[in-house]
Parts: structure tokens; sequence; C-alpha cells
């Protein structure tokens, strides 16, 4: 999410409970391959034994998988959201902390998972620093994040109502500006020595106009430069409209997912 837009606030809105990231996650639920989550652990290339520190583990759907491929390691999940945290105790020891100030001692862990989440940290290079700090020698990082064009055909929607509502072009890559593929890899390379850079690029039908409806709804209002209130709903409605119309001539939507992998050594 963009730097400008995204404060304290809006995010304790957003991860207060799982609710919006779980509707995020319901557009890819129609996905034939392999989840998003086993194709970054498949990258990471675990033995099953490792200790991994998930940060930013929302609602733990990468220590659910590494649960169902069966490690044994321990694994710490760590969240600034306590909603967040408590509901990832059930694969992990959750723990309520902050990505530039981790509990985790220095050389502590294996692996260091990163999964969407850097674009909400205000000081990317602290963050980035303890990921390296905690990794003990041999260990790696792994980073997540969306890149340009990620989920374009309902940005796409978006943009048309904002602009149907407000007169506005908005910024359809607001959610990447601030941890850009592009750039992330020099942020990367100045605590590490070795980053590994995978782009992910899949197409997911959409049969139900209710998720992508739900996931637009789960934006914050200020992606848009707006803020809660009638303007917003109005954007939204604006938004059910065209998906209306799209559905009434399709039977789905094809959904671009657009996602960068650093492995980091
Ligand atoms: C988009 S969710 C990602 C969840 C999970 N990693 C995944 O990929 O499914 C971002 C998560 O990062 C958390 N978060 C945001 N800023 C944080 C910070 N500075 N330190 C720790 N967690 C943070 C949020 O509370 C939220 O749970």
């Amino acid at each position: 999410m963009s730097e400008a837009s995204i404060g304290a606030e809006v995010l304790r809105e957003q991860y207060g409970d799982d609710s919006r990231l779980a509707a995020r996650q319901s557009l890819w639920a129609g996905r034939t391959g392999p989840s998003l989550y086993e194709t970054v652990l498949d990258l990471t290339c675990l033995s099953g034994t490792e200790s991994i520190v998930d940060i930013g583990c929302g609602n733990g759907a990468y220590l659910a998988e590494l649960r169902r491929r069966g490690h044994t390691g321990p694994l710490l999940a760590v969240d600034r959201s306590a909603a967040m945290a408590r509901g990832s105790s059930r694969y992990a020891h959750p723990a309520v902390a902050d990505a530039q100030a981790l509990p985790v001692r220095s050389r502590g862990v294996d692996v260091a998972l990163c999964a969407h989440m850097l674009y909400h940290v205000p000081d990317l290079p602290l963050a980035v620093g303890e990921l390296r700090r905690v990794l003990r020698p041999g260990g790696k990082a792994v980073i997540t994040t969306n890149g340009p064009g990620h989920t374009a055909q309902a940005k796409a929607v978006m943009v048309e109502a904002v602009s149907r509502v407000t007169g506005v072009d908005m910024d359809p890559d607001w959610d990447t500006r601030r941890f850009d593929p592009r750039t992330a890899r020099d942020l990367l390379r100045a605590s590490f020595d070795e980053v590994d850079g995978h782009e992910l690029r899949d197409s997911t039908p959409v049969p139900d106009k209710g998720i992508v409806s739900a996931y637009l709804a789960s934006w914050p209002p200020e992606s848009a430069g707006l803020s809660a209130g009638p303007v917003w709903r109005a954007v939204l409605a604006a938004a059910d409209e065209l998906l209306d119309a799209h559905y009434a001539m399709k039977s789905t939507m094809d959904m671009d997912s657009r996602v960068a992998v650093f492995v980091c050594r």
C-alpha cells in the first residue's frame, strides 16, 4: 500500500481482524495449480526441521501450509496485530511485535519469512536489517510482494468507478509503489550477499461476482485518496454496477496475479 496513504490507523482497521485479508485471499480460491503458499515454500527449499519466524503472519496461511506438509521445526508467528498473532497460535508460538524490532535474538532462526507485509513497514531498511540480524549463518530470508499489474482486471473496475464518482484518475498500482519488486532487490542487497528473485505470473478465473466485489470493498478508501463515508460508498456502488455489467456478458473474470519472491542469503 502506498506510503502516503496508509497510516497506522488504517493498518489497525485493515488488520483488526482477518475479514479484509480473507476477502483478498478468496480471490485465488479458484486456482487450479499449487497455491501461492505452496509455491513460495517450495522455492524456500526446506528440510522440514528449520526454525522459522513468520513476520506479519496475518491469518497464518504459510504456517498452516508448513504444518500441512509436516514441518517439525519451531515456528514463531509475529504480527503487530494482536488478533492476527492470536489467530495464528494454533500453528505457531504467537508474538505481538513489530518487524522493525523483532523479538528474536541475533542469529536465532534458520528462516525469516516476510510475506506481503514489508510495504506496510515505515522504516524499510530497518526491517530488512532485522531480517539479516535474526538469521543464523547459512539461514535465509524469504520475502514476497505484489508486482505491477497484480489484479489488473479488478483494479480497472475500481479506477473506472473512482473516475465516475470523483472525476479523479486513481493510481491502479497504488499497492506496489512502496515496495516494488523492481526496486526491492537493491534494498535487499544492502543487507544480503545473495538475492535470488522469482517472478510468479498466473491468471485465475473468478466466476463469482461477489468475490471481486468483496475484494474491492476490502481496500482502504485511502487507496483512492478518500476516507470512509458516502463518497467511498458511492464508489463501491459504482464498482458493483460495473461488475454486474461484466458478469452479465461473461461467466468469469480472469484475474492476473503478479507476485515476486526473493530468497536472500
Ligand atoms: C497482507 S497481510 C500478509 C499476511 C501473511 N503474511 C500472508 O501473506 O498471507 C500483512 C500483515 O502484516 C502485518 N503488519 C503490518 N505492519 C507490520 C509491522 N510493522 N510489523 C509486524 N507486522 C505487521 C499486518 O497486521 C498483517 O497481518
